[in-house]
């Protein structure tokens, strides 16, 4: 979603405002802009919709040798996206952008007649509201930023520069992220760290309730309520090879394609093959806390949801006495649910800044329920609330459709079943099976990706010009479908919906025509024969099936699609990654653009 970048050193400020947007990109946006200071009071204002090659076109005439300056991919929440709307905002000698939604906007706004309004965003009742304390010149800017957020109810990430003063950037949070970069004789900030790299690897993270003044030599953060905060400056462990598309001409291919690298990632050092046990650090229970857990809630959206709610059917399989409960955060935040004694709660998020995940946890946590974080983003805002956690360790996923991560989340969370199954004594044995088959997934997923990448790319050409897609799976292949679905609607725009086999004849099979195409997912196991009747009900009703599968497929459809049937438990895991592959193929075949599909966002900052 929105992105925040902004510069005050010696170097040229539109320079790293453009290429840290650049950086940016991939969270979704839809307008952008950018705003730098003279030593003279005067401003440049650049703001453009749609990409930011168009702002680039603008800076082309109005190249400038500013040594100040923030800059703002905006996602629209309030007012179309259009350049009045685009960030940043001014009012007075003040600019400002901002992250999030301020929620008393139309309130707020009442009172700020002397401000003539040019947009139809809240951003610009918070760029009014700062002006009104700044202008008289009683308050310094940050003393005025602080006054105008007292008086805010929403979430922000802002930062604000005046013309008055171009040597100064104030920043603040409040439930969306800022990172501030401490370079030599200059400072950057940005909402996410990515934008960083290769300029400072030295980091200090603003928490919720901090505001910060800085200059290219300082950093000086304190409360709202003015209580002086030290700075802990953390390392960026992201490196530029991360972040770029290493030859590849999508990062979404790339992200597929790494997939066995990004797995070993996430079990370095938590696996031992010799005592078939996994080991977790960062959850920090002990035994005894392990041992008394009887329920586990997982909470996610997305992809997150969906590796929720397929390692639930895992942790069920294997772990005894024990109740697992899927839940999409933006229903369970609402839900007034009750939390059984004895649970733990799994809050699970790539970016660790999904807002509604962020507020679940939040909930949970206040009814004193643990909650452990299954996430990637390091330092992002669930995994520093979290009470213990697991990263997943997958490196940065710039692609807004989650893949890599989604295959690193199941197995993080497997694991942490398996060291409950551990502690409450599982029945020797049962659970050596799943830690064999998660040492060998990393390389069983590579000979995967390269066994099935040509065929795949092959079919999904076929079935371009369908409209429709249904994704059917049972059991374990039911989530694996799901997440399938959700790959191909978000890419390539198919309306792709996912339905437990079982349910088939309880009314989508109503739908089957020549419109559709399906993709079955059925993989060798207790359920096999059921599922392959109800391949068969749908061929006799004019499917066009394809199936994916791990044994020797013999009924006639349309198209199959083999894996390898070394890994039998862990079978969902590599159908996947055709479900990957066919997604990225087919958007690829209709001309879409792959990483940063039309209205999605990667890291969703608002409710
Ligand atoms: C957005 C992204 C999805 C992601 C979901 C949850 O919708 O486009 O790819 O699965 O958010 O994100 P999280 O960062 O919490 O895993």
């Amino acid at each position: 979603m929105c992105g925040i970048v902004g510069y005050v050193g010696n170097k040229n400020a539109q320079d790293f405002l453009i290429s840290g947007l650049k950086r940016l990109e991939y969270r979704g946006y839809d307008s952008a802009g950018i705003v730098t200071l003279d030593t003279d009071g005067g401003a440049t204002l650049l703001r453009a919709k749609g990409k930011i090659s168009n702002l680039e076109e603008k800076l082309a005439e109005n190249k400038r040798e500013d040594k100040i300056g923030i800059g703002h991919t905006r996602w629209a929440t309030h007012g179309e996206p259009s350049e009045a709307n685009a960030h940043p905002h001014r009012a007075g000698a003040i600019y400002l952008v901002h992250n999030g939604i301020i929620e008393n906007y139309k309130e707020l706004k009442e009172h700020l007649t002397e401000h003539e309004f040019k947009s139809e965003t809240d951003t610009e009742v918070l760029a009014a509201l700062v002006n009104s304390f700044y202008a008289e010149g009683k308050y310094p800017l940050t003393n005025a930023v602080v006054q105008a957020l007292k008086l805010v109810k929403g979430t922000y990430g802002i930062a604000v520069v005046s013309t008055k003063n171009p040597e100064e950037i104030v920043v603040a949070r409040s439930g969306s992220p800022l990172v501030i970069g401490v370079g030599h004789d200059e400072t950057l900030i940005a909402s996410d760290a990515s934008a960083l790299v290769g300029h400072t690897k030295q980091a200090i993270y603003l928490n919720d309730g901090e505001v910060a003044r800085i200059t290219k030599n300082s950093v000086e953060i304190k409360t709202l309520n003015a209580e002086p905060v030290s700075a802990k400056v953390e390392e960026i462990e992201t490196n530029l090879a991360a972040i770029q598309k290493g030859g590849y001409e999508h990062f979404l291919l790339k992200e597929i394609m790494e997939q066995p690298l990004s797995l070993a990632e996430t079990l370095r050092g938590r696996v031992n093959l010799e005592q078939g046990t996994v080991r977790l650090g960062g959850p920090g229970l002990s035994e005894a806390e392990l041992r008394k857990i009887k329920h586990l809630i997982i909470v996610g959206c997305g992809t997150a949801y969906h590796a929720g709610l397929l390692a639930s059917y895992y942790i069920e399989q294997f772990t005894p006495e024990i109740t697992v409960e899927t839940v999409i955060a933006s229903e369970y935040r609402y839900r007034n649910a009750y939390i059984p004694e004895d649970s733990v709660a799994l809050i699970v998020s790539q970016s660790g800044e999904t807002a509604d995940t962020l507020a679940c946890l939040r909930e949970i946590k206040k009814q004193g329920t643990k909650t452990i974080g299954i996430v990637n983003a390091i330092g992002s805002t669930i995994a520093r609330e979290v009470d213990g956690g697991t990263y997943v360790h997958v490196g940065p996923e710039i692609s807004v459709a989650s893949t890599k991560a989604f295959t690193s989340q199941v197995i993080a969370m497997v694991m942490f079943g398996l060291t409950i199954a551990q502690a409450k004594g599982a029945k020797p044995g049962t659970l050596r099976p799943y830690v064999e088959e998660i040492a060998k997934l990393p390389e069983m997923i590579g000979k995967t990706l390269q066994s099935v990448d040509k065929k795949v790319q092959k079919i999904s050409k076929k079935y371009k010009n369908y409209e429709h897609a249904i994704y059917l799976g049972r059991d374990i292949a039911y989530p694996t479908a799901m997440e399938g679905a959700l790959k191909l609607k978000e890419i390539s725009y198919v309306d792709a919906n996912a339905y437990a086999f079982g349910e088939l004849k309880h009314g989508p099979l109503a739908l089957i025509d020549d419109r559709f195409f399906e993709l079955a997912l059925v993989p060798e196991g207790a359920l096999y024969d059921k599922a392959i009747s109800n391949v068969q009900e749908v061929l006799a009703r004019g499917g066009h099936m394809i199936v994916v599968t791990n044994t020797d497929f013999a009924l006639e459809v349309d198209d199959v699609i083999e894996i390898p049937g070394e890994i039998k438990l862990f079978a969902p895991i590599l159908m996947n990654l055709v479900s990957q592959l066919f997604a990225y193929y087919m958007t690829t075949a209709k001309g879409y653009n792959v990483d940063q599909p039309r209205n999605l966002a990667k890291s969703v900052t608002v409710e």
